[in-house]
Protein backbone atom coordinates (compact mmCIF):
# COMPACT_ATOMS: atom_id res chain seq x y z
CA UNK A 1 0.00 0.00 0.00
CA UNK A 2 1.48 3.33 -0.97
CA UNK A 3 0.85 4.63 2.75
CA UNK A 4 2.74 2.27 4.30
CA UNK A 5 5.36 2.76 1.05
CA UNK A 6 5.72 6.46 2.62
CA UNK A 7 6.79 5.13 5.92
CA UNK A 8 9.60 3.50 4.80
CA UNK A 9 10.75 5.63 1.66
CA UNK A 10 9.66 9.74 2.87
CA UNK A 11 10.77 10.88 -0.06
CA UNK A 12 8.26 14.08 0.93
CA UNK A 13 10.64 14.15 4.17
CA UNK A 14 12.60 16.04 2.28
CA UNK A 15 10.06 19.40 1.77
CA UNK A 16 10.09 19.95 5.84
CA UNK A 17 11.40 22.82 7.12
CA UNK A 18 15.39 22.49 6.36
CA UNK A 19 15.89 24.29 3.54
CA UNK A 20 12.84 27.09 3.31
CA UNK A 21 14.81 28.75 0.02
CA UNK A 22 11.81 28.02 -2.30
CA UNK A 23 9.07 28.72 0.08
CA UNK A 24 7.47 31.84 0.96
CA UNK A 25 8.07 33.01 4.11
CA UNK A 26 6.06 32.08 6.99
CA UNK A 27 5.37 35.96 7.99
CA UNK A 28 4.31 36.57 4.05
CA UNK A 29 1.75 33.98 4.33
CA UNK A 30 0.74 35.19 7.96
CA UNK A 31 0.14 38.79 7.05
CA UNK A 32 -1.53 38.42 3.30
CA UNK A 33 -4.50 40.71 3.55
CA UNK A 34 -7.50 38.29 3.22
CA UNK A 35 -9.52 39.22 0.07
CA UNK A 36 -12.57 39.55 1.66
CA UNK A 37 -13.79 42.83 3.80
CA UNK A 38 -12.75 42.50 7.60
CA UNK A 39 -14.73 40.11 10.30
CA UNK A 40 -16.90 43.60 10.89
CA UNK A 41 -18.18 44.30 7.56
CA UNK A 42 -19.18 40.78 7.04
CA UNK A 43 -21.26 40.91 10.08
CA UNK A 44 -23.08 44.07 9.18
CA UNK A 45 -23.95 42.40 5.66
CA UNK A 46 -27.28 40.35 6.32
CA UNK A 47 -28.14 39.70 2.38
CA UNK A 48 -25.28 37.37 2.60
CA UNK A 49 -26.04 33.39 2.44
CA UNK A 50 -22.53 32.70 4.42
CA UNK A 51 -21.03 31.69 7.86
CA UNK A 52 -21.21 35.75 9.32
CA UNK A 53 -21.21 35.38 13.05
CA UNK A 54 -18.42 36.97 14.52
CA UNK A 55 -15.00 35.48 16.32
CA UNK A 56 -12.09 36.87 18.06
CA UNK A 57 -10.28 35.05 15.77
CA UNK A 58 -9.51 36.23 12.91
CA UNK A 59 -11.74 35.33 9.60
CA UNK A 60 -10.75 32.80 7.64
CA UNK A 61 -13.77 33.50 4.86
CA UNK A 62 -12.81 34.26 1.64
CA UNK A 63 -16.05 35.96 0.52
CA UNK A 64 -15.35 35.48 -3.49
CA UNK A 65 -14.45 32.05 -3.06
CA UNK A 66 -17.66 31.06 -0.79
CA UNK A 67 -19.61 32.92 -3.55
CA UNK A 68 -18.05 30.15 -6.09
CA UNK A 69 -19.10 27.55 -3.99
CA UNK A 70 -22.61 28.46 -3.64
CA UNK A 71 -22.83 29.32 -6.85
CA UNK A 72 -22.97 25.16 -7.54
CA UNK A 73 -24.25 23.87 -4.36
CA UNK A 74 -26.51 21.91 -5.93
CA UNK A 75 -24.45 19.65 -7.84
CA UNK A 76 -22.50 18.28 -4.67
CA UNK A 77 -24.10 15.09 -5.52
CA UNK A 78 -24.23 15.46 -9.09
CA UNK A 79 -21.45 12.26 -10.01
CA UNK A 80 -20.46 13.81 -13.47
CA UNK A 81 -20.43 17.19 -12.08
CA UNK A 82 -18.07 20.15 -10.53
CA UNK A 83 -17.14 17.57 -7.79
CA UNK A 84 -16.78 14.80 -10.06
CA UNK A 85 -13.20 15.25 -9.10
CA UNK A 86 -13.96 14.84 -5.62
CA UNK A 87 -16.18 11.90 -6.00
CA UNK A 88 -13.67 10.26 -7.53
CA UNK A 89 -10.70 11.19 -5.47
CA UNK A 90 -12.72 10.01 -2.29
CA UNK A 91 -12.29 6.28 -1.64
CA UNK A 92 -8.37 6.99 -2.15
CA UNK A 93 -8.59 9.84 0.46
CA UNK A 94 -10.59 7.72 2.93
CA UNK A 95 -7.56 4.97 2.06
CA UNK A 96 -5.16 7.59 3.47
CA UNK A 97 -7.63 8.47 6.65
CA UNK A 98 -8.05 4.72 7.37
CA UNK A 99 -4.79 3.73 7.69
CA UNK A 100 -3.32 7.09 9.30
CA UNK A 101 -6.26 7.48 11.54
CA UNK A 102 -6.14 3.11 12.73
CA UNK A 103 -2.89 4.01 13.02
CA UNK A 104 -2.78 7.17 15.74
CA UNK A 105 -5.71 6.08 17.74
CA UNK A 106 -5.30 1.73 17.83
CA UNK A 107 -8.00 0.38 15.91
CA UNK A 108 -8.66 -2.28 13.65
CA UNK A 109 -8.27 -0.76 10.04
CA UNK A 110 -9.99 -3.77 8.63
CA UNK A 111 -13.21 -3.57 10.73
CA UNK A 112 -16.45 -2.29 9.14
CA UNK A 113 -16.51 0.95 11.39
CA UNK A 114 -13.10 1.02 12.18
CA UNK A 115 -13.53 4.96 13.84
CA UNK A 116 -16.30 3.38 16.09
CA UNK A 117 -15.94 6.18 19.17
CA UNK A 118 -14.05 8.76 17.63
CA UNK A 119 -15.67 12.08 17.08
CA UNK A 120 -14.21 13.76 13.94
CA UNK A 121 -15.19 17.12 12.21
CA UNK A 122 -15.00 17.68 8.86
CA UNK A 123 -14.03 21.36 8.01
CA UNK A 124 -15.32 22.66 4.96
CA UNK A 125 -17.35 19.41 4.45
CA UNK A 126 -19.77 21.33 1.32
CA UNK A 127 -22.43 18.77 0.34
CA UNK A 128 -20.86 16.38 2.67
CA UNK A 129 -19.15 14.07 0.46
CA UNK A 130 -16.47 13.08 3.17
CA UNK A 131 -18.39 13.43 5.99
CA UNK A 132 -21.30 10.65 5.28
CA UNK A 133 -18.73 7.94 4.79
CA UNK A 134 -16.84 8.94 7.80
CA UNK A 135 -20.42 8.29 9.52
CA UNK A 136 -20.70 5.00 7.66
CA UNK A 137 -17.26 4.02 9.14
CA UNK A 138 -18.83 4.48 12.76
CA UNK A 139 -17.19 8.00 13.62
CA UNK A 140 -19.26 10.80 15.38
CA UNK A 141 -19.02 13.18 12.52
CA UNK A 142 -19.89 17.38 12.66
CA UNK A 143 -19.57 18.39 9.24
CA UNK A 144 -18.95 22.18 8.96
CA UNK A 145 -18.97 25.17 5.88
CA UNK A 146 -19.26 28.49 5.53
CA UNK A 147 -21.89 28.27 3.19
CA UNK A 148 -25.26 27.17 4.12
CA UNK A 149 -26.70 26.10 0.49
CA UNK A 150 -24.03 23.62 0.96
CA UNK A 151 -25.23 22.56 4.51
CA UNK A 152 -28.61 22.71 3.38
CA UNK A 153 -27.86 20.17 0.68
CA UNK A 154 -25.01 17.83 3.00
CA UNK A 155 -28.10 18.06 5.57
CA UNK A 156 -30.80 16.63 2.84
CA UNK A 157 -28.57 14.39 1.76
CA UNK A 158 -27.42 12.88 4.79
CA UNK A 159 -31.11 11.51 6.22
CA UNK A 160 -31.17 9.45 3.22
CA UNK A 161 -29.84 7.03 5.43
CA UNK A 162 -30.06 6.68 8.58
CA UNK A 163 -26.41 5.60 9.04
CA UNK A 164 -25.42 9.39 8.21
CA UNK A 165 -28.64 11.25 9.39
CA UNK A 166 -26.80 11.26 12.61
CA UNK A 167 -23.79 13.79 11.07
CA UNK A 168 -24.35 17.29 13.22
CA UNK A 169 -24.26 19.68 9.76
CA UNK A 170 -23.69 23.46 10.76
CA UNK A 171 -23.22 26.29 8.61
CA UNK A 172 -19.80 28.11 11.05
CA UNK A 173 -16.18 28.44 10.90
CA UNK A 174 -13.54 26.83 12.36
CA UNK A 175 -12.48 29.84 14.43
CA UNK A 176 -15.74 30.00 15.65
CA UNK A 177 -16.13 26.14 17.41
CA UNK A 178 -12.63 27.11 18.74
CA UNK A 179 -14.58 30.83 20.60
CA UNK A 180 -17.26 27.84 22.24
CA UNK A 181 -14.63 25.44 23.01
CA UNK A 182 -14.98 22.60 20.84
CA UNK A 183 -12.73 19.88 20.68
CA UNK A 184 -12.28 16.88 18.61
CA UNK A 185 -10.42 13.63 17.75
CA UNK A 186 -9.74 14.12 14.86
CA UNK A 187 -10.04 17.44 12.25
CA UNK A 188 -10.31 16.80 8.91
CA UNK A 189 -10.07 19.39 6.26
CA UNK A 190 -9.63 18.41 2.66
CA UNK A 191 -9.05 20.83 -0.60
CA UNK A 192 -10.47 24.00 1.92
CA UNK A 193 -7.05 25.61 2.94
CA UNK A 194 -6.77 26.36 -0.77
CA UNK A 195 -9.70 28.84 -0.35
CA UNK A 196 -9.50 30.61 3.24
CA UNK A 197 -8.39 33.82 4.17
CA UNK A 198 -5.48 33.33 6.32
CA UNK A 199 -4.35 29.39 6.03
CA UNK A 200 -1.76 30.01 8.92
CA UNK A 201 -4.47 31.90 10.99
CA UNK A 202 -6.71 28.42 9.57
CA UNK A 203 -4.31 25.85 10.91
CA UNK A 204 -4.35 27.55 14.28
CA UNK A 205 -8.00 27.48 14.44
CA UNK A 206 -7.98 23.49 13.09
CA UNK A 207 -5.01 22.88 15.87
CA UNK A 208 -7.54 24.22 18.77
CA UNK A 209 -10.00 21.86 17.78
CA UNK A 210 -7.81 18.96 18.10
CA UNK A 211 -8.07 17.17 21.48
CA UNK A 212 -5.56 16.32 23.60
CA UNK A 213 -4.29 12.96 22.14
CA UNK A 214 -5.66 13.76 18.75
CA UNK A 215 -5.13 14.43 15.07
CA UNK A 216 -5.41 16.00 11.96
CA UNK A 217 -5.44 14.96 8.21
CA UNK A 218 -5.36 18.17 5.77
CA UNK A 219 -5.17 18.45 1.70
CA UNK A 220 -4.62 20.87 -0.65
CA UNK A 221 -2.61 21.29 -4.01
CA UNK A 222 0.99 22.04 -4.35
CA UNK A 223 2.00 25.64 -5.65
CA UNK A 224 4.22 23.79 -8.53
CA UNK A 225 4.10 23.94 -12.19
CA UNK A 226 2.84 20.52 -12.83
CA UNK A 227 0.08 22.04 -10.56
CA UNK A 228 -0.59 24.98 -12.75
CA UNK A 229 -0.63 22.53 -15.72
CA UNK A 230 -3.15 20.03 -14.71
CA UNK A 231 -4.87 21.30 -11.72
CA UNK A 232 -6.17 24.79 -13.59
CA UNK A 233 -4.93 24.26 -17.50
CA UNK A 234 -6.30 20.95 -17.82
CA UNK A 235 -8.98 20.57 -14.86
CA UNK A 236 -10.45 24.16 -15.68
CA UNK A 237 -9.92 25.09 -19.08
CA UNK A 238 -9.51 21.72 -21.18
CA UNK A 239 -11.34 19.20 -19.80
CA UNK A 240 -13.83 21.55 -18.05
CA UNK A 241 -14.18 19.07 -15.06
CA UNK A 242 -14.29 22.42 -13.10
CA UNK A 243 -15.70 25.90 -13.11
CA UNK A 244 -13.18 28.36 -14.99
CA UNK A 245 -11.35 30.16 -12.21
CA UNK A 246 -12.13 27.95 -9.64
CA UNK A 247 -8.53 27.40 -8.25
CA UNK A 248 -6.11 30.40 -7.84
CA UNK A 249 -2.92 29.27 -8.25
CA UNK A 250 -1.07 31.78 -6.17
CA UNK A 251 -3.69 30.49 -3.00
CA UNK A 252 -1.77 26.82 -3.61
CA UNK A 253 0.77 25.86 -0.47
CA UNK A 254 3.44 23.84 -1.23
CA UNK A 255 4.25 20.67 0.94
CA UNK A 256 6.82 22.67 2.67
CA UNK A 257 5.15 25.55 3.51
CA UNK A 258 1.93 23.77 5.33
CA UNK A 259 3.74 21.55 6.93
CA UNK A 260 5.53 24.53 8.44
CA UNK A 261 2.49 26.67 9.09
CA UNK A 262 1.31 23.73 10.94
CA UNK A 263 4.24 23.38 12.87
CA UNK A 264 3.80 26.89 13.69
CA UNK A 265 0.02 25.84 15.15
CA UNK A 266 1.82 23.26 17.12
CA UNK A 267 0.98 20.43 14.85
CA UNK A 268 3.68 17.90 13.61
CA UNK A 269 3.11 16.25 9.91
CA UNK A 270 3.98 12.33 10.38
CA UNK A 271 3.13 11.12 7.24
CA UNK A 272 2.43 12.85 3.77
CA UNK A 273 0.91 11.02 0.43
CA UNK A 274 0.34 12.33 -3.22
CA UNK A 275 -2.69 11.60 -5.36
CA UNK A 276 -2.02 10.41 -8.98
CA UNK A 277 -4.47 10.13 -11.50
CA UNK A 278 -4.40 6.98 -14.27
CA UNK A 279 -6.33 8.88 -17.46
CA UNK A 280 -6.67 5.16 -18.68
CA UNK A 281 -8.60 3.76 -15.75
CA UNK A 282 -9.93 7.20 -14.65
CA UNK A 283 -8.69 6.36 -10.76
CA UNK A 284 -7.06 7.80 -8.26
CA UNK A 285 -4.50 6.52 -5.98
CA UNK A 286 -1.87 7.22 -3.54
CA UNK A 287 2.01 7.47 -3.98
CA UNK A 288 4.99 9.40 -3.11
CA UNK A 289 4.53 12.00 -5.61
CA UNK A 290 3.36 14.85 -3.85
CA UNK A 291 3.85 17.30 -7.14
CA UNK A 292 0.03 17.83 -7.06
CA UNK A 293 -2.41 17.10 -4.99
CA UNK A 294 -1.09 16.24 -2.05
CA UNK A 295 -2.30 14.73 1.85
CA UNK A 296 -0.78 15.57 5.25
CA UNK A 297 -1.35 13.53 8.38
CA UNK A 298 -0.40 15.43 11.97
CA UNK A 299 -0.33 15.04 15.55
CA UNK A 300 -0.56 17.89 17.87
CA UNK A 301 2.23 18.59 19.83
CA UNK A 302 1.95 18.56 23.72
CA UNK A 303 1.08 21.66 24.89
CA UNK A 304 4.69 22.01 26.49
CA UNK A 305 6.48 21.19 23.68
CA UNK A 306 4.90 23.95 21.31
CA UNK A 307 7.38 26.16 19.47
C1 LIG B 1 -13.26 22.26 -2.62
S1 LIG B 1 -14.55 22.24 -1.46
C2 LIG B 1 -14.10 20.83 -0.49
C3 LIG B 1 -15.28 20.14 0.12
C4 LIG B 1 -14.95 18.93 0.99
N1 LIG B 1 -13.98 19.24 2.00
C5 LIG B 1 -14.46 17.79 0.16
O1 LIG B 1 -13.25 17.69 -0.04
O2 LIG B 1 -15.29 17.01 -0.31
C6 LIG B 1 -14.16 23.57 -0.34
C7 LIG B 1 -15.24 23.81 0.68
O3 LIG B 1 -14.74 24.66 1.71
C8 LIG B 1 -15.74 25.59 2.07
N2 LIG B 1 -15.05 26.73 2.68
C9 LIG B 1 -14.25 27.64 2.09
N3 LIG B 1 -13.77 28.50 3.00
C10 LIG B 1 -14.25 28.10 4.19
C11 LIG B 1 -14.07 28.57 5.52
N4 LIG B 1 -13.30 29.61 5.77
N5 LIG B 1 -14.69 27.91 6.52
C12 LIG B 1 -15.47 26.84 6.26
N6 LIG B 1 -15.70 26.35 5.02
C13 LIG B 1 -15.07 26.97 4.00
C14 LIG B 1 -16.45 25.89 0.78
O4 LIG B 1 -17.72 26.42 0.97
C15 LIG B 1 -16.47 24.51 0.12
O5 LIG B 1 -17.61 23.81 0.48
Amino acid sequence: MASSKLLSQPRWFRFLPRNLSNARLFSELASQPPVSEPQNNIESKSNNNFSSKASSTPSSLKEPELAKFSAIADTWWDYEGPFKPLHKMNPTRLAFIRSTLCRHFGKDPLSPRPFEGLRVIDVGCGGGILSEPLARMGATVTGIDAVEKNIKIARLHANLDPTTSTIEYCCTTAEKLVDEQRKFDAVISLEVIEHVANPAEFCKSLSSLIDHGGATVVSTINRSMRAYATAIVAAEYLLQWLPKGTHQWSSFLTPEELTMILKRASIDVKEMAGFVFNPISGRWSLSDDISVNFIAFGTKENESETV
